[in-house]
């Protein structure tokens, strides 16, 4: 989870593939740049330098070549018109890639400080893990995402998967992904946007078409009814006569706020507050019993639940699968 290194130069899908190459190309060309000009200054250095005698002799004094003139503008102007032209056609590929038969729709909103994330038509809600189906040749699933921002401007990225797309107060942008493999691919907000910006990772899980569609299924699935009198049951009383449902959406407890993440289906997620912390059971009490110590500034204040309620509130999330 937090601290995983995840790399441009290892694309894992075709986006990201075409940004690679460039990327690439403008390296080694830079290189090229720097082993040129450095070789030179040393020879320069060496062959020029002061030798005994040379005392109170001005070196001669050279003006205007017209042969050096003309090969320092050329040489530089054609390398920027082939980094102009490899750039503009990959920016060209990237933004105009359409939706075709197989391809998902996602929407994402960045909050501070965590990623929304619905998939319309699907019926489903999620937060901070984006499961995506993989792609083929054999079988596209390209997965279309708008982005929004529901407070200030966030930046979407996951290195592997495809380059940086900012989300932008009243103004929806558009991005596309096409994982060629499965796993997890490590995001996170690249644009500062507040006090937890560091902590607004983002999981995106690649899955096989079939074991993606099992997901949505299971996502879908309304939560277990805690049992008469059990812990949880008391639990999911608290919750939903405290002001927890103002801000979370919670299917059986009452919960229909957007302020914060979805909990339908917490159990499911890795990570607590959008990779703040491992989502373990010690974790989770720790974040129900005052969030502010696992991520100090975030939007959910300490509720001030007695611990019987904490412990409580904590075994009804627990059964939220
Ligand atoms: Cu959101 Cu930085």
């Amino acid at each position: 989870m937090v601290g995983q290194i995840s790399s441009i130069f290892d694309p894992a899908s075709s986006g990201a593939a075409l940004i690679r190459d460039l990327s690439g190309l403008v390296l080694w060309i830079c290189l090229g740049i720097f082993v040129v000009t450095q070789v030179g200054l040393i020879w320069v250095i060496v062959r020029f330098r002061a030798r005994p005698g040379d005392e109170g002799h001005e070196p001669p004094q050279v003006y205007g070549s017209t042969q050096v003139e003309l090969a320092w503008t050329i040489v530089p102007l054609i390398i920027v018109l082939v980094l102009f032209l490899t750039t503009a056609r990959t920016i060209g590929e990237i933004e105009d890639r359409e939706p075709g038969p197989g391809s998902l729709e996602v929407l994402v909103v960045g909050h501070q400080w965590w990623w929304e994330i619905r998939y319309p038509g699907r019926g489903v809600v999620t937060a901070n893990e984006l499961h995506v189906p993989r792609s083929s040749a054999a079988a596209p699933h390209t997965t279309f995402i708008d982005l929004r921002s529901a407070d200030v401007i966030h930046s979407f990225w996951i290195p592997q998967l495809a380059g940086k797309t900012d989300l932008i107060p009243g103004h929806d942008n558009r991005m596309w992904l096409e994982p060629d493999r499965t796993g997890v691919f490590l995001g996170q907000c690249a644009e500062f946007c507040g006090t937890q910006h560091a902590r607004m990772g983002l999981r995106v899980v690649v899955e096989e078409p079939a074991e993606f569609e099992r997901w949505l299924t299971a996502q879908r699935a309304s939560p277990a009814v805690p049992a008469t009198a059990s812990a949880a049951a008391r639990g999911r009383d608290i919750f939903s006569t405290t002001s927890c449902v103002n801000c979370h959406t919670l299917e059986g407890a009452g919960g229909d706020g957007r302020f914060g993440p979805d909990l339908s289906h917490l159990m499911s997620r890795a990570t607590l507050g959008a990779g703040a912390a491992a989502n373990t059971p010690v974790n989770l009490r720790a974040w129900v019993r005052d969030p502010q110590t696992l991520k100090p500034g975030c939007n959910m204040p300490d509720m001030k639940l007695s611990e019987p309620e904490v412990d409580a509130v904590v075994a009804y999330l627990l059964t939220l699968g």
